[in-house]
């Protein structure tokens, strides 16, 4: 088993504490010869570094700098395939629930597009880097509007929409689970390396896609890598291809 333990920095103590408390991991000064895994917070975020000479950087979440804040200058637009892809059209945004936030980028990008989008994630580590790359871009003034249509929450996405309550069904319903990378891709999302790594791979993903068509109002749109096949073996009602990713989109169906 991965093994993950929170670094007791100094600077951080009463927040690596609190993790630590939280998340049930060890606190500790020096990461131990076993740890595969540490959470530390350093430079006023929190990360997740992985040990070992060929360990890739650290995984962090990052609204303000880097790729999300290129893809938002950028203006990636309302015809982009993802906002295609949950529904998005002249006159109409859709709400959109991403069963499967992990660092959050997509849920960034559609709200950034006006969508307001409900994240899941179940992982306690990714939760928690999601939550502290939020709590950052909420004291950007300019992103204010953004991540006020954001909302997080910690959880296996099967039973909260199991229980979800009819009135709050989401027009869309996001899919992307892990899904495991090989060859050149691979050497590009060193981060998803990581995850990967500490998650393994996602085997509730037929079982979400088939519980989310019941609670879509209009689709559920179902990421996946080009050449891979269907999630759960199940073909989609059409496509909206990209570059190098396409979305799987299937119709509700009654529950
Ligand atoms: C490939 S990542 C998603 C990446 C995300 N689309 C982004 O833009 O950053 C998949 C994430 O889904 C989460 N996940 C998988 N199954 C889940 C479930 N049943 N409920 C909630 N989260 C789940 C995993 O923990 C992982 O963090």
């Amino acid at each position: 088993m991965t093994t993950v333990v929170v670094l007791a920095s100094p600077e951080y103590a009463r927040e690596s504490e609190a993790l630590a408390a939280r998340l049930g991991c060890p606190l500790t000064g020096t990461p131990p010869p076993d740890a595969e895994f540490y959470l530390e917070y350093s430079q006023d975020r929190l990360q997740l570094c992985q040990t070992g000479a060929k360990a890739p950087g650290p995984v962090f979440v990052d609204f303000l700098e880097g790729k999300a804040a290129h893809r938002r200058r950028q203006g990636e637009g309302r015809k982009s395939s993802l906002a295609r892809a949950v529904g998005m059209k002249p006159g109409f945004t859709p709400r959109v629930l991403d069963a499967t936030a992990g660092l959050g980028r997509d849920a960034f990008v559609l709200a950034t597009l006006g969508c307001e989008v409900h994240m899941v994630e179940q992982s306690p580590i990714v939760h928690a880097l999601l939550e502290d790359g939020l709590r950052r871009a909420r004291e950007a003034a300019e992103l204010a509007d953004i991540i006020g249509r954001l909302s997080l929450v910690q959880g296996n996405a099967l039973p909260l929409l199991t229980a979800l309550p009819a009135d709050e069904y989401p027009h869309s319903i996001y899919l992307d689970p892990m899904y495991p990378h090989k060859g050149k891709a691979a050497l590009a999302k060193k981060e998803m390396q990581s995850l990967q790594r500490l998650l393994g791979q996602d085997s509730q993903g037929p079982e979400l896609l088939q519980l989310a068509r019941r609670r879509a109002r209009r689709r559920v749109a179902v990421k996946r890598p080009f050449r891979a096949d269907f999630l759960g073996k199940l073909a989609p009602d059409f496509q909206i291809k990209g570059v190098k990713t396409r979305y799987d989109i299937y119709l509700p169906q009654a529950s």
